[in-house]
């Protein structure tokens, strides 16, 4: 049975870090506000010539390196983003460009925070149904530039950054114990589009538009939605929370990661969290957590890694895969 197996992962961060200290002169804000609410101490900014892609191109490259491989060896890449450098082209494309990379093919998934986990998704259905070998998945925004930046409920949580991981298709004896990707679940409800959206776009108002949130009514969703596709993940294989090494959540905000955490059993120690450093970089979050935790050697080979997140559409998701 073909796998799809972690071969290399990376990140890369803009230059420019943002205190909650600077924020307080941006807008009616404090740090105790937001450490308390969300968990978050600072974020990264893009600056002048840091885009969607540059950052996107430099985490790539860094899961290349990590790999041991090159573009040359890379037959997909798919990015999932929000806030790609242009309407179109794919901004996967543009990453493509810049690799020097011009055979196989690239395309942009669009799932708002849930970007990764449908990414890995639809890598793992190529990899799986021998469309592709080898994939390069991106998680790259740049939150900043559809920010409302008066808007102090929602400009106090995002950041910028992006992660990448390099999927590669091996052989597996089609049990739990191998490595690779072992269950994907994808949700999504456009039900609940208003709560969370961008309130612009090429066929509706001609503009790039801000984001706008009902934070409380995206909380209240958000605990059971990862629940459930975690839920579905164990009941796909059969695995339970006290097989868990690692969770890697989205990192949205820190309350709610503890309130999935406590309610699925999984003990704070086996939790990456990001969120203090990072605020929520949506799509990019995950493989930016991903990248921390197996820099710093907490999430080794052989280690089981529940990745989950929920964001914009609603869209929501989990991938359960051995390191
Ligand atoms: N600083 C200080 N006060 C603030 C701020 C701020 N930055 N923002 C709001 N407040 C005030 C509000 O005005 C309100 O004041 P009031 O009581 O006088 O009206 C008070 O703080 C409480 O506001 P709430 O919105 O009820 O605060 P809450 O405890 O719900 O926290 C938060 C807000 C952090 C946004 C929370 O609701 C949340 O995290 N929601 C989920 C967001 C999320 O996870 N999104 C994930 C998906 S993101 C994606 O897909 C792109």
């Amino acid at each position: 049975m073909i796998r799809s197996v972690v071969r290399g992962f990376g990140a890369s961060l803009p230059k420019r870090v943002m205190t909650n200290s600077e924020m307080e002169k941006k807008v009616d804000t404090s740090d105790e506000w937001i450490v308390q609410r969300t968990g978050i101490r600072q974020r990264y900014l893009a600056g002048e010539g840091e885009t969607t892609a540059s950052l996107g191109e430099a985490a790539a490259r860094a899961a290349l390196e990590r790999a041991k491989l090159t573009p040359a060896d890379i037959d997909l890449i798919i990015l999932a983003t929000s806030t790609p450098d242009n309407t179109f082209p794919a901004t996967a494309v543009n990453i493509q460009n810049r690799l020097g990379m011009h055979h196989g093919a690239a395309f942009d998934v669009q799932a708002v925070c849930s970007g990764f986990i449908f990414a890995v998704t639809t890598a793992d259905a190529y990899i799986r149904g021998g469309i592709a070998k080898r994939v390069l998945v991106i998680g790259a925004e740049t939150f900043s530039r559809i920010l409302d930046w008066n808007d102090r409920t929602t400009c106090v949580l995002f950041g910028d950054g992006a992660g990448a991981i390099v999927l590669e298709a091996q052989e597996g004896e089609g049990t739990t114990a191998d490595r690779g990707v072992l269950t994907t679940q994808l949700r999504s409800d456009g039900a609940h589009k208003e709560k969370l959206y961008v309130d612009g776009g090429p066929s509706s108002t001609g503009t790039v538009g801000h984001l706008r949130m009902e934070g409380r009514e995206v909380f209240k969703h958000a605990v059971g939605m990862i629940t459930d596709v975690i839920e579905a993940a164990f009941e796909a294989t059969g695995t339970t929370a006290d097989d868990i090494d690692w969770l890697v959540p989205h990192q949205a905000n820190r309350r709610i990661i503890d309130g999935s955490a406590k309610k699925l059993g999984i003990p704070p120690e086996k939790v990456v969290v990001t969120v203090d450093i990072h605020g929520n970089t949506s799509a990019a979050s995950i493989p930016l957590a991903l990248n921390a935790a197996a820099s710093d050697g907490r999430i080794k080979q052989g280690d089981l890694v529940l990745l989950e997140a929920m964001g914009g559409g609603f869209t929501w998701g989990s991938v359960l895969l051995r390191w």
